[in-house]
């Protein structure tokens, strides 16, 4: 037998938070303005200026979070340019994505009043490249404080009476690299500055979030760590999966089997480098009470051909849902330290689960993934035991995991398996057997997304070229059933 699974249904994990399943707005080439923001007064639908096609497109993956304005462009952007009279909005250069002429019409006021609409957790990336102590400290007052002081003063004047609720705040974004090529010691001493200032001024908490490392910069952990713990609710880090890497990035649409191989591999490294940094924390936090926050993840490919390099546009395809659906699993199994991810990025940029043109919409493979997934949200870990194959390309050489997996139990008392088959050549046979489950397990339905390419892709012309379809599964004998995966494919399996 090539393949098992075990799902340990008495050996309960912790709570996988919501938040890992989060999503990433940076005023980025078509992410924000046309991805999200149209305008009240655009032809294509929207609520009070938000596109309604996306507004429900990410409700109903429950969209978590949301985090916002950067990215290298939040330590370059001065919130007080976003505020009031849209006309006498300041304009600025958008340096890092493009070169273009940001207006500023999309600001505090619409990306706040976004999350409300979403009825997601706002998470807000502050300045501190080139911004100031002060300028952060009153941008916290503006959006939180509930009283008579000068800036929540302004916000009403500005036509916002009552506080928004601000869970989730990071001090700088990659202050190693586009936010100010610091070094951690200086990042750490900046740190703890900045973050004396992120008042709470009601009775709900921000999440203080520091600056983390860039893939497996070890070194900033460790000086973040030892010299800034007590003072951080959370530590970021990123890490994004090429085909080769930054330098030399690789078409999304057109690649063989070894682009394939080499994706998924490089999106199995995300568990490792979860791993190692955790450790690192636990010298200094056992308690695990600091989370990783994973708030930059996924696939960058090269842009789209005939599109803006600095937008970051590029289509998405079964490969790019492979890479979700295995960093997903890793990130449920570690739910211990990642309480919260964020995918880069929402809409039109990156690993998007989302693409605008004009008034149309097509949801990507990656968006039918998070849906796949969304039971887990909220949902209790279980452990899990797995056999797996190995998927070689080259047999001469090391291969991957085919397969991976994750399991929840939700409150209503289902159990949720997620499981990718990377082998685009082979379909996987696995026997699924429950232990320690308390009461007997009656019901299976399963889901699959699969294609008969691997760059199988939805665009404007064939939105639904790549879905979940149905996938046949007899029901549970005593704890047991035998899940059949097709050659690269991602499935849900619910079990009551
Ligand atoms: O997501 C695109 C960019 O990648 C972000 O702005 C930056 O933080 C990272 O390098």
């Amino acid at each position: 037998m090539e393949h098992a699974i075990i799902v340990y249904a008495n050996q309960k994990g912790p709570v996988i938070e919501r938040d890992v399943y989060g999503h990433f707005s940076e005023h980025l080439g078509r992410c924000i303005y046309g991805g999200l923001w149209v305008g009240p007064d655009s032809p294509i639908p929207n609520i009070r200026g938000y596109r309604k096609d996306v507004v429900e497109a990410l409700k109903k993956i429950r969209i978590p979070n949301l985090r916002w304005p950067g990215g290298c462009f939040a330590d370059e952007y001065h919130w007080k340019d976003g505020i009031g009279p849209k006309e006498e909005r300041k304009r600025m250069v958008n340096t890092h994505w493009g070169g273009v002429v940001e207006d500023n019409s999309f600001g505090t006021h619409e990306f706040m009043d976004l999350c409300e609409l979403l009825e997601c957790k706002a998470y807000v990336n502050g300045n501190v490249g080139s911004g100031t102590i002060q300028e952060m400290q009153e941008w916290v007052e503006y959006m939180t404080f509930d009283g008579d002081s000068p800036m929540a003063r302004l916000r009403a004047k500005n036509g916002r009476e009552k506080p928004w609720k601000l869970p989730y705040f990071c001090v700088g974004n990659e202050n190693w690299g586009c936010g100010g090529n610091m070094t951690p010691e200086h990042y750490a001493d900046r740190y703890r500055n900045f973050q004396t200032y992120v008042r709470n001024y009601g009775k709900d908490k921000i999440y203080k979030i520091a600056g983390g490392p860039n893939v497996a910069d070890y070194k900033w952990t460790e000086v973040l760590m030892r010299e800034a713990a007590r003072m951080m609710d959370g530590l970021s880090l990123h890490y994004y999966t090429y085909e080769e890497r930054w330098e030399d990035k690789k078409s999304a649409t057109v690649f063989d089997e070894l682009g394939w191989f080499k994706t998924l591999k490089n999106a199995y490294r995300m568990d490792e480098l979860v791993a190692n940094h955790s450790n690192i924390m636990d010298k200094y936090d056992p308690e695990k009470r600091i989370g990783l926050i994973v708030d930059e993840w996924g696939c960058w490919h090269e842009a789209e051909p005939g599109t803006n390099p600095g937008f970051l546009y590029q289509q998405n395809t079964l490969r790019d849902a492979l890479v979700a659906g295995i960093t997903l699993n890793g990130f449920n199994n570690r739910a211990d330290r990642v309480r919260m991810a964020n995918l880069a990025q929402l809409a039109n940029v990156l690993q998007s689960p989302i693409l605008t043109e004009g008034p149309d919409m097509v949801l990507t493979p990656t968006y039918h993934v998070l849906d796949m997934y969304k039971n887990h949200q909220g949902a209790t870990l279980l452990a899990t035991g797995l056999a797996t194959g190995e998927y070689r390309h080259d047999p001469s050489a090391k291969g991957i995991p085919a397969l991976s997996v994750s399991a929840s139990l939700s409150t209503a008392g289902e159990i949720t398996l997620t499981v990718t088959n990377a082998n685009p050549k082979k379909a996987a046979r696995v026997p699924v057997s429950v232990s320690g489950h308390s009461g007997a397990l009656k019901n299976a339905r399963a889901e699959v997304l699969t294609a008969d390419r691997m760059n199988a892709l939805n665009d404007f012309a064939h939105p639904d070229a790549v879905k979940a379809r149905p996938l046949a599964v007899a029901a549970p004998k005593d704890g047991s059933l035998e899940l059949e995966l097709p050659p690269m494919s991602v499935v849900t399996l619910t079990l009551s």
